[in-house]
């Protein structure tokens, strides 16, 4: 098998060569039904279940997705001693890096820790969205749009599955908070489920087929989503092509039969549900065809996993250390820098004041499943002080007490440091116990202590930076008057070399922020309805507003929009050109846009294409992020970028339909270096041969009737006769206006239309469908 064997599809096309499905179907046919049932179920915490006489292996699955989280033991959950592994920067970071190469460069380099490990699948990524500042476990997650999470996770599913090793892409799905997460109901329309909440899985499973999907353990409109069929079957394997193996959340099975015939091929960890498989089959619940095609296809990817074993290999520790410590750094967010404060270039002699705790004990991961034990911790304070060099002083003060706790004295000592400086570095951020799986936030604040000590070194010292520790947005109150502030995020084990990195200027900061930084936790898109309504339920009221275009559309400046970050160096755009010829035959339109570095570093920029549609007839977001790339310029070099679109990227999700559709007219295509910050855009009329279909019944207001072609030639006869009774004019045009919005019954009722008409136009239209 080659490498690309294992990553995006075989040579066929398919995920599993055609050779391991037959010998999988072979397999199941040799089975017993008690063994069948035992395959559908894990054998113990982490490893698949054997069968020994015919050769099958077991698989071991380990958590993901920061790093490899292998525990000791098979049957033991591992958390906090498990063999150590390269902690990453948490998805949160990564995702600011906005560069699919970097993610793909860290999931293969997990999948090598993997595979040196024996583990053939590795729990991740995860591409649930920041549906609230608060969700607990935000870090875990890419980012609050679905075309930056799901592009960053397919890169990462791309890069661990070429090391022959599987993803489990998760949750799926609409698992956007920790709140009630057993059991909660998510109640998201479809339209808001298609364009946002499905839309980043939907990415990385059609770019890059990951061996595994991981169910969500919550319920999504009224059924748990372990065996929901529309989001396993119809959605996930027939409209998507998804030709692996969907997996349970840990303990998320709650009907393992219904689980089977719903397409949930393997509960995880074990469990005692195998005899109530067996009944549903004997007592003719569960059809044993369709038990059979689940065991081939889980039994298709245990071989796949089985021959994509790579057991010699090994990893260097260091090289992924500093992978780390690069991922970390080009994640990084310079998030204001008046006055070029950053790069920290002291002259000899000169002393840095480096205040907060977290320079001395990291924060660099989230708690609960995705805790990596790391092969070292890289921090700040030792990192600084070498980045600087020996003729720089840096002196350290702790600032605050562990979790956030208050300390009088270590203030009092941290404000005559800062005040003694030429600059002060204070690092504060969220205390682990605010970051984790299990618990939402209450609020997006840091610790008062935190708050107090940047006000009382701002005090002490102008030339202050802070520098931001945590996994999710938070509030800043003091943003206006501090001068520099860099979002390091939970960014790995190495964090802290990368920090001094960014501080330095050896890294010229180039991440973006993968999620707004509002005012104030009011502002959120969610906030009335978040995390739940106290009946179970959640209810996604927001609807497609979501992240950036909830600021967009309410005209809320948030204090960082989504998207942005700055850079020691200067960027302009320019020559947006947009080619549109081939849309009206299912084709693309191409855009080109020249970036050019124009300050005196070599430096890196994001750049962000969003479109709009102009006049849409159902609220849609104004803008809405469709690709981005990162490119990297030398002083004073341009480079022009080329981002192909197609018509998806116009479309919007017909709910009445059941399909995507995309209205010819006019659309707004952005270039933006952020949400926000929108440098060159054009309007396009731009064709479609992808409208929604008018269908016409009773109901059928006489305005969208008369779009159709061959309901309006049955019509026009009824208007010209109101026409002519009322005279036009005036008259006539008011009763249109009262009459365009009736249903066609109403005509029936009134006796303007003969009820045959009626029955006619719904029969001529059904068999001529048309577009708006
Ligand atoms: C988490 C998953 C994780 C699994 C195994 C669950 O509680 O939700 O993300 O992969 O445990 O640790």
């Amino acid at each position: 098998m080659t490498q690309q064997d294992h990553g995006v599809a075989t040579a066929s096309g398919h995920l599993v060569p055609e050779s391991l499905r037959k010998r999988a179907r072979e397999i199941v046919s040799g089975l017993t039904l008690e063994e069948k049932a035992t395959l559908t179920v894990g054998h113990d915490f982490w490893t698949t279940e054997p069968v020994e006489r015919l050769g099958v292996p077991p698989i071991w699955l380990a958590d993901g997705p920061t790093g490899v989280r292998r525990a000791q033991t098979s049957d033991g959950i591992g958390i906090g001693d498990s063999i150590p592994a390269t902690c990453f920067p948490t998805a949160s970071a990564l995702a600011s890096s906005w560069d699919v190469a970097l993610a793909r460069e860290v999931g293969a380099a997990i999948g090598a820790e993997a595979q040196a490990q024996g583990v053939q699948v590795v729990l991740g990524p995860g591409v649930n969205l920041k549906r609230s500042p608060l969700a607990g476990r935000n870090f875990e997650y890419m980012a609050e749009d679905p075309v930056l999470a799901g592009e960053m996770a397919a890169a990462f599913i791309q890069g661990l599955q070429e090391q022959g090793v599987g993803a489990s892409l998760k949750h799926f799905a609409a698992n956007e908070q920790e709140t009630g997460r057993m059991y909660v109901d998510s109640i998201v329309d479809e339209r808001t489920l298609r364009e946002v909440y499905l839309r980043a899985f939907e990415i990385a499973v059609r770019t890059a087929h990951p061996w595994t999907l991981m169910c969500a353990y919550n319920q999504l409109n009224g059924a748990f989503c372990a065996e929901h069929r529309t989001l396993l079957c119809d959605i996930l394997r027939d409209e998507w092509g998804f030709e692996g193996i969907v997996v349970s959340d840990w303990n998320a099975v709650n009907d393992r039969a219904a689980g089977i015939a719903a397409g949930l091929h393997l509960q995880m960890p074990h469990g005692a549900t195998v005899p109530s498989v067996i009944a549903a089959v004997e007592q003719g619940d569960l059809d044993e065809a369709r038990l059979d095609e689940v065991v081939a296809e889980v039994l298709a990817i245990v071989l796949l996993a089985d021959s994509s074993r790579q057991p010699d290999t090994t990893f260097d520790v260091d090289a992924h250390h500093a992978l780390a410590r690069r991922a970390a750094a080009e994640s990084i967010v310079l998030l204001k820098n008046d006055g070029n404060l950053l790069p920290l270039e002291p002259a000899p002699g000169a002393t840095v004041a480096l205040i907060g705790g977290f320079a001395r004990e990291p924060r660099y991961q989230g708690s609960g499943s995705s805790q990596v034990v790391p092969t070292r911790v890289d921090t700040l304070l030792e990192e600084l002080p070498q980045a600087l060099g020996s003729s720089v002083t840096v002196r350290f003060a702790e600032g605050y007490g562990p979790e956030g706790a208050a300390d009088l004295a270590l203030l009092a000592e941290a404000r005559d440091i800062a005040a003694g400086a030429d600059v002060a570095v204070v690092v504060v951020g969220l205390p682990g116990s605010l970051e984790t799986e299990g618990r939402d936030r209450a609020h997006i604040d840091l610790p008062q202590s935190h708050y107090d000590l940047v006000t009382a070194v701002l005090a002490a010292q102008p030339n202050t930076v802070v520098v931001l520790v945590n996994g999710s947005a938070v509030a800043l109150p003091w943003a206006i008057d501090v001068q520099a502030i860099v979002e390091a995020w939970l960014g790995g084990q190495a964090a802290g070399g990368a920090i001094a990195d960014v501080l330095t200027g050896a890294v010229n900061p180039c991440g973006k922020l993968s999620e707004t930084f509002p005012v104030r936790l009011e502002d959120t898109p969610s906030f009335l309805s978040f995390p739940t309504m106290g009946d179970g339920t959640v209810r996604f009221a927001e609807g497609v507003f979501t992240g950036h275009r909830w600021y967009d559309a309410r005209e809320i400046a948030p204090r960082f929009p989504f998207g942005h970050g700055l850079s020691y160096t200067a960027f302009t755009y320019d020559g947006l050109g947009i080619d549109t010829d081939e849309l009206v035959t299912e084709g693309t339109v191409s855009i080109n846009v020249m970036v050019e570095n124009t300050g005196d570093r070599a430096g890196k920029e994001v750049v962000q294409v969003y479109v709009g549609e102009c006049a849409p007839k159902l609220p849609r977001p104004r803008r809405e992020l469709k690709a981005f790339s990162k490119v990297a310029l030398e002083p004073g070099q341009a480079k022009v970028l080329q981002f192909t679109l197609g018509w998806r990227d116009f479309a919007y999700y017909d709910a009445r339909a059941g399909a995507w559709a995309m209205e010819p007219g006019e659309y707004e295509i952005a270039i933006g270096a952020s949400a926000a910050d929108i440098r060159l855009s054009a309007r396009e009329v731009l064709t479609s041969t992808h409208q929604a279909p008018v269908t016409i019944d009773r109901l059928t207001p006489l305005n969208v009737a008369l779009k159709h072609p061959v309901a309006s030639s049955y019509l026009q006869p009824m208007i010209d006769a109101m026409r002519e009774r009322t005279g036009g004019g005036e008259g006539f045009e008011m009763l249109m206006l009262f009459m365009g919005d009736s249903p066609l019954r109403k005509f029936v009722i009134m006796g303007a239309l003969p009820e045959e008409a009626l029955v006619e136009i719904i029969a001529a239209s059904a068999s001529r469908p048309s577009h708006s």
